[in-house]
C-alpha cells in the first residue's frame, strides 16, 4: 500500500495552508543575523528530508545553489519535476538524512515542517547532525523547524491535527495524528493516523491512509543531543516564522532552533 509519502501530489495539497515565501524571507533574514563570520546572504542550501522541495526551490528562484535531499523516490522525482516544470535548477539527491555524504559543502542547511520526528532515537538524531555538519562550514547555519513541545505538554495543543482547505480550485480534508493516538511514554513515539482527501477541481477524489510514526524530541533533548554531537552551537530559537517570536512565548506555534556550525569542534 503506498504511504502519504510516495503520493507527492496529495502530500502538496495537505501541506499548501503553509506560506512558503514567508518561511523563506524569515529563513534569509536569520541568516544574515546569525550567519558568522560572513552574515548575509547564503549563496547556498541544502534541504534535508525535502519532500517535494518547496522551500529549496523557492531558495533556488531567489539565486541560491539548491540541493534537496529525501528518502523517498517518489518525493524526489516529484522534486525534480516541479523544478523542472518552472526552469528552476535544483540538485535532487535520494539519500537517507540519518547518515549520507554529498562531497560538498553549503551556506546553509534547513529541515521544514517537523521532519526531524522521523529520526526516531537519540542515535540518529546524533548521526543526523554529524551528517549535517560535516556538510556546513564554520559559521554556516543550520536551521531546523520542529513542532512546539506544548502540542505534547502544553493543556491545549497550538496546532490542528485536522484541517481542511481549498487548492487550486479543489478541496483537501487532511487528518495527520490527533484523535485516539497515543505517544508511546516511553519510546516518545507516537504511531500517527494520517488521512488526506484531495477532492480536485472537476470532481475526481482520492483519498490516501497512512500511519507514520512520529518522535517527539524535547527541547532539553535537543540541547543536549546537540551538545553530545558536537560541530554546532544553538545560536537562536524562534516560535514562529512571521515575527521573531521567542519559542518561549505563550502564543509561539512552532520550535525553529537556528544552530551555528562551530569552529574546531568535533561533528564529524
Ligand atoms: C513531513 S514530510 C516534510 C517534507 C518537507 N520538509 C516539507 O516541508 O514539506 C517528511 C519527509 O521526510 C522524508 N523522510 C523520512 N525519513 C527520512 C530519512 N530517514 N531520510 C530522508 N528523508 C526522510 C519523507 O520521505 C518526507 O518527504
Amino acid at each position: 500500500m503506498p504511504g502519504i509519502y510516495d503520493e507527492p501530489e496529495l502530500y502538496e495539497a495537505a501541506c499548501a495552508y503553509r506560506d512558503v515565501p514567508c518561511e523563506v524571507d524569515a529563513l534569509l533574514r536569520w541568516s544574515g543575523q546569525h550567519g558568522n563570520p560572513d552574515p548575509g546572504r547564503p549563496r547556498s542550501v541544502l534541504e534535508l528530508a525535502a519532500g517535494p522541495a518547496e522551500h529549496s526551490r523557492e531558495l533556488a528562484r531567489r539565486g541560491l545553489d539548491a540541493t534537496t535531499l529525501d528518502l523517498s523516490a517518489a518525493m524526489c522525482a516529484r522534486a525534480g519535476e516541479l523544478a523542472a516544470a518552472d526552469a528552476t535548477r535544483l540538485t535532487v539527491v535520494q539519500a537517507d538524512m540519518r547518515d549520507f555524504s554529498l562531497s560538498r559543502q553549503f551556506d546553509l542547511a534547513i529541515t521544514m515542517l517537523n521532519s526531524l520526528c522521523h529520526l526516531l532515537t537519540l542515535d540518529d538524531l546524533l548521526r543526523h547532525l554529524a551528517s549535517v555538519a560535516r556538510h556546513l562550514a564554520p559559521g554556516s547555519l543550520y536551521i531546523a523547524e520542529l513542532a512546539h513541545p506544548a502540542d505534547f505538554f502544553g493543556a491545549e495543543r497550538r496546532t490542528s491535527s485536522e484541517w481542511s482547505s481549498e487548492v487550486d480550485g479543489g478541496t483537501v480534508r487532511v487528518r495527520w495524528g490527533g484523535g485516539s493516538d497515543e505517544i508511546d511514554p516511553i519510546t516518545q513515539i507516537t504511531r500517527e493516523h494520517v488521512s488526506v482527501t484531495y477532492r480536485k477541481r472537476g470532481g475526481a477524489v482520492r483519498t490516501v491512509t497512512d500511519v507514520v510514526p512520529n518522535r517527539f524530541w524535547t527541547a532539553t533533548e535537543l540541547t543536549a543531543a546537540i551538545r553530545l554531537a558536537g560541530g554546532f552551537a544553538v545560536a537562536a530559537s524562534y516560535g514562529d516564522f512571521g515575527a521573531d517570536t521567542p519559542v518561549e512565548a505563550a502564543d509561539a506555534w512552532r520550535m525553529i532552533l537556528v544552530l551555528r556550525r562551530e569552529a574546531g569542534t568535533s561533528g564529524g
